[in-house]
């Protein structure tokens, strides 16, 4: 009797004594690193990204897409590797702001395991909020993704609190909506449900625990060289930039709807404005060619990157990448993006996303 009430009286002490001296072997070890690196007293800051191709910096499979072959990623890093673009995509450009890593593509997680601490990159290029002709998971199976890595415990709760997530949705459920349906009557309807899935998307992420998410708004589609190659790259499509406008004007309002329930986690940033404000200043950004895609099909058989059965080059480069704003029918180049970053910042579009 005596012994069993020692050993709950003593049983309490030990395990006090236990935690003072594992909080102290923990304290010492933050004070080692500290001398090495302040940093690592805070948790490193970390960015996890959904979407597709403005976004995508690798999660592509190579089988599926021209963009991990030549000339895409000659600027940077100066070879294919898997961003839609001759160099740095979206995703770059948000990270330097927030003063992280390039967070590194989910599929690379394995090979790349040291880099984990600034985040992941679930998105993939040709992919949508709903299925679409692209093989790649669709945005919830992307969030999906990251879940599964919490439940695994790579990520924990105080991970998330410091953390930002940047989502793209740059308009693959369009085109395969229109590839898809004999007529776009329907249209108005489905910018709604995309709206609609997206923001079911925003808040599944937030309810992670994600500080901040910044959603994109939808580029002019009617500016991207597939649409103005009927007009030989002379002049963007109004109607399909009215439908911009529409899935944009539902965008804020279902953001500043979430922000009353969320106290201001989320922000739009603001592409359209943006894309449209070098499309018609360009020179003031050094681009020399707004519409004219760098990268090309020699026809419309082929596209940028193609080759023939014999590995002959399908496709023209233009001389200066630096100078135009379109690499390939769809996609900026590093050029076009740093532009558009560049105007976000005089924007003041970027204010209030930081940690
Ligand atoms: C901290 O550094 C000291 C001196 O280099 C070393 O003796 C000690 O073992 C280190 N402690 C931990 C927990 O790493
Ligand atoms: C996303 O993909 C999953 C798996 O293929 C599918 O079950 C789900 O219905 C899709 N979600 C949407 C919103 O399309
Ligand atoms: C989208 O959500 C709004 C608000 O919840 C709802 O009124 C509307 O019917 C939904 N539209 C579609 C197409 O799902
Ligand atoms: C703009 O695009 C619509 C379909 O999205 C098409 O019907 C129309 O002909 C295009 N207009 C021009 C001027 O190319
Ligand atoms: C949401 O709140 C943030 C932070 O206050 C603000 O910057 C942003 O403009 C708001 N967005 C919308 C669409 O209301």
């Amino acid at each position: 009797m005596m012994d069993l009430s020692l050993h709950k009286q003593l049983f309490p002490l030990l395990s006090l004594l236990l935690i003072l001296f594992l909080s102290g072997q923990r304290m010492q070890a933050e004070a080692n690193n500290s001398l090495q690196n302040p940093q690592l007293c805070e948790p490193t800051k970390k960015l996890f990204v959904f979407g597709d191709s403005y976004a995508d910096t690798g999660n592509i499979r190579k089988s599926l897409s021209n963009s991990w072959k030549d000339p895409y990623g000659i600027t940077f890093p100066g070879k294919p590797a898997g961003r839609f673009s001759d160099g740095r995509v979206l995703t770059d450009y948000i990270a330097k702001y927030l003063g992280v890593k390039t967070p590194v593509p989910y599929r690379f997680r394995k090979q790349m395991a040291q880099q984990l601490k600034y985040g992941m990159n679930f998105a993939v290029g040709g992919t949508g909020v709903f299925d679409t002709s692209t093989p790649g998971p669709n945005m919830t199976t992307q969030i999906q993704l990251l879940e599964q890595l919490i439940h695994d415990g790579l990520y924990t709760a105080s991970d998330l609190t410091n953390s930002i997530a940047l989502v793209s949705v740059a308009g693959n459920d369009y085109s395969h909506y229109l590839a898809t349906h004999a007529s776009p009557q329907g249209l108005p309807y489905f910018v709604a449900s995309v709206v609609n899935q997206t923001t079911r998307n925003l808040m599944r992420i937030k309810a992670l625990g994600v500080k901040k998410i910044i959603v994109g708004s939808l580029q002019p589609l009617g500016c991207l060289p597939q649409v103005t190659a009927f007009s030989s790259f002379q002049q963007c499509n109004a109607s399909s930039n009215t439908l911009v406008a529409f899935h944009n004007n539902l965008l804020n309002q279902a953001v500043t709807n979430l922000n009353q329930s969320w106290s201001s986690s989320f922000a739009v940033l603001n592409l359209y404005d943006s894309f449209m404000s070098v499309l018609n200043h360009p020179t003031t950004h050094n681009i020399q060619n707004q519409l004219r895609p760098c990268c090309v099909g020699v026809n419309s058989k082929y596209s940028c990157g193609s080759v023939d059965e014999n590995n002959v080059k399908m496709y023209r480069v233009c001389d200066d990448p630096k100078s135009a704003f379109f690499w390939d029918l769809v996609h900026p180049t590093q050029a076009g993006w740093h532009a558009v970053y560049n105007k976000l910042r005089t924007m003041n579009a970027l204010q209030g996303i930081q940690f």
